[in-house]
């Protein structure tokens, strides 16, 4: 079976078609970041114009790179929540009429469960039931994975996503957007333990960052204000290891006490370095199963939306012509 699939829920722009849920015959990732770098983040107009301009040529990109044609694609699936609600309608509006016109049957995909399914195409021997941190740009959530389709959220953050801090901590380090990426590489060579953030104390499984991004801020604009020069590499080490031990020591002591042996990381957030090699070293020690995708299977991608879609379309989801989409909805 062939899925194409779309998705456009931030500011990527991406296509793929996905045999079986787990061989990729294309993906192509149209990325719009040169046009927000120079804002500092996304801007959701733009966005949105871009996705329109550029959807066309990228469906046809990941039809045409599979050597294949919209005749020989058993159906289309398409990213229709959480995410920008106006980058959303666009790849929600051009799938609704390629499966109107082609007559196939639609699959709506939720992005963060697209998300844990980039591990399906790394990793074909993994399947539920497993734990797993999804941690992007706007979620930090801890997934009880049962099945493909079934799950429960058993943690999450109640204030500012991971990637979100990582963001705006970057910034204020003068780092480009997206952030994340750029604090990571910066953190490189940094004193990690030249001072530490109090980490905070959350009930259950739940995360909180926007504490320590506040006083990360705030201790950079002190050196700014004493006329210091910001110690960029250690202030980025010392941030990172702060984000990556809340989510390390949650998700492991989620683990511990209910027992998961097989541990998966995914989102944008687990292209970080200090993560995938923190996480390695605690499943190493504990004898646990960690699944990371590939670096290049950690971002928005359509070919995660193909894979997670397949299983969709196995447990009977489709979508008719009234299918909207939505900025939030629930994994579970
Ligand atoms: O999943 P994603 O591509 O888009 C959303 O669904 O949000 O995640 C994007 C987030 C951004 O906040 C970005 O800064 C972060 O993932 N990110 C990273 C790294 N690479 C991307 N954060 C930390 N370290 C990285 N290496
Ligand atoms: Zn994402």
């Amino acid at each position: 079976m062939k899925i194409l699939a779309i998705e456009t829920s931030c500011d990527e722009t991406a296509a793929a078609v996905v045999k079986e849920g787990r061989e990729v015959l294309s993906s192509v990732v149209a990325s719009q970041v040169k046009e927000h770098v120079i804002y500092g983040g996304v801007v959701p107009e733009i966005a949105s114009r871009r996705h329109t301009e550029a959807i066309v040529p990228v469906v046809d990109q990941a039809l045409s790179a599979a050597g294949t044609d919209l005749h020989d694609i058993d159906a289309v699936a398409v990213t229709h929540a959480p995410g920008l609600i106006g980058s959303l309608l666009v790849g929600v509006n051009y799938a609704k009429g390629l499966a109107f016109a082609a007559n196939l049957p639609l699959i709506p995909v939720h992005h963060l469960r697209s998300h844990i399914a980039a591990n399906y195409i790394a990793h074909k021997e993994l399947t539920p039931p497993f734990l797993c941190l999804v941690a992007s740009g706007g979620h930090s959530h801890i997934i009880e994975v049962a099945d493909y389709t079934k799950m429960q959220t058993i943690g999450r953050t109640r204030d500012d996503a991971a990637g979100e801090v990582f963001d705006k901590v970057a910034r204020t380090l003068g780092l480009d957007y997206p952030g994340g990426v750029h604090l990571d590489a910066a953190a490189k060579g940094g004193d990690p333990v030249a001072f530490t953030f109090a980490r905070p104390k959350m009930p259950g499984y739940d995360m909180s960052f926007s504490g320590i991004k506040t006083a990360a801020i705030n201790y950079i604009h002190n050196f700014k204000q004493r006329g210091e020069p910001v110690p960029v590499a250690d202030m980025a080490a010392i941030f990172r290891e702060a984000v990556v031990d809340i989510l390390t020591s949650t998700l492991s002591r989620a683990a511990f006490e209910r027992g998961h042996k097989t541990i998966v990381l995914a989102g944008g957030v687990s292209a970080n370095s200090r993560l995938r090699e923190k996480m390695a070293e605690i499943c190493t020690d504990a004898g646990w199963r960690l699944y990371m995708p590939p670096l290049e299977l950690c971002g928005d991608n359509a070919a995660m939306v193909g894979a997670q879609a397949y299983y969709e379309y196995l447990s009977g989801v489709r979508a008719g012509l009234d299918l909207n989409a939505k900025a939030t909805l629930p994994i579970d």
